[in-house]
């Protein structure tokens, strides 16, 4: 039985998708639905870990002994993973962080005078590269999305990120669109693709992942 294989953790999920306020009313954000970075949380939880999530998901909800914090936009993703990141043993970047966000925010909700709109969008800060600069011996876990060049791709963001392991959504099989319950993964890591799941449920993928979290971590 390898319930306890992480007792003693401390470990930080991100989930879901940021939102990028345009003003009072109105956001910018992708579609995801959190519920691969929920299903590790969980996951983590029953290994006995000490679980810090990190969520954006408006959607799921999870049970138990975890420590939720509810964020909106990436800038506030990043400081409340800063807040947590010293002393966690791992981080599962599991969220779908929005690449560009509004220059400005609009204090009033902005009128429909024109036919036509223009918002200037600006990079957000790509947090796991710059957790790279302050990384000690936390084992960091990203996730890729990638349509071409898999294996060149993962890799070049492995050395970007300084990341110890990447799951690599295989999003070109329709079968597993946005919201499903279940996925379908590359595990990668700086020797190349090690393993790679069958389309199976984000839990079971989750207990995968965690498995091999507790191989690596001391
Ligand atoms: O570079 P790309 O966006 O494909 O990398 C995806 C990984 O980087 C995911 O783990 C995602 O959570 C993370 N990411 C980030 N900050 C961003 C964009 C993505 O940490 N601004």
């Amino acid at each position: 039985e390898q319930n306890n294989r992480l007792a003693g953790k401390k470990m930080i999920v991100t989930a879901g998708g940021t939102r990028e306020a345009i003003d009072p009313v109105r956001y910018i954000s992708n579609n995801s639905s959190g519920k691969m970075g929920y299903a590790i949380a969980r996951a983590a939880m029953n290994a006995g870990a000490d679980v810090t999530l990190i969520s954006s998901s408006e959607t799921q909800h999870i049970n138990g002994n975890v420590n939720v914090i509810n964020v909106s936009s990436a800038n506030e993703m990043k400081s409340a993973i800063e807040d947590n990141f010293n002393d966690a043993d791992a981080l599962v970047m599991a969220a779908a962080v929005s690449d560009y966000t509004p220059a400005t925010y609009s204090e009033q909700k902005i009128k429909k005078n024109g036919d036509e709109l223009d918002i200037h969008l600006v990079k957000t800060p790509d947090i796991l590269k710059e957790l790279s600069k302050i990384k000690d011996n936390q084992f960091v876990v990203g996730f890729a999305a990638e349509t071409q060049n898999l294996l060149d791709n993962a890799k070049q963001k492995l050395a970007k990120k300084k990341l110890d392991l990447l799951l690599a959504n295989d999003v070109s099989n329709k079968a597993i669109g946005f919201n499903s319950d279940n996925n379908q993964v590359s595990f990668i890591d700086e020797t190349g693709v090690f393993k790679k799941s069958d389309v199976e449920s984000k839990d079971k993928i989750a207990n995968e992942l965690i498995d091999i979290i507790s191989e690596r971590i001391d």
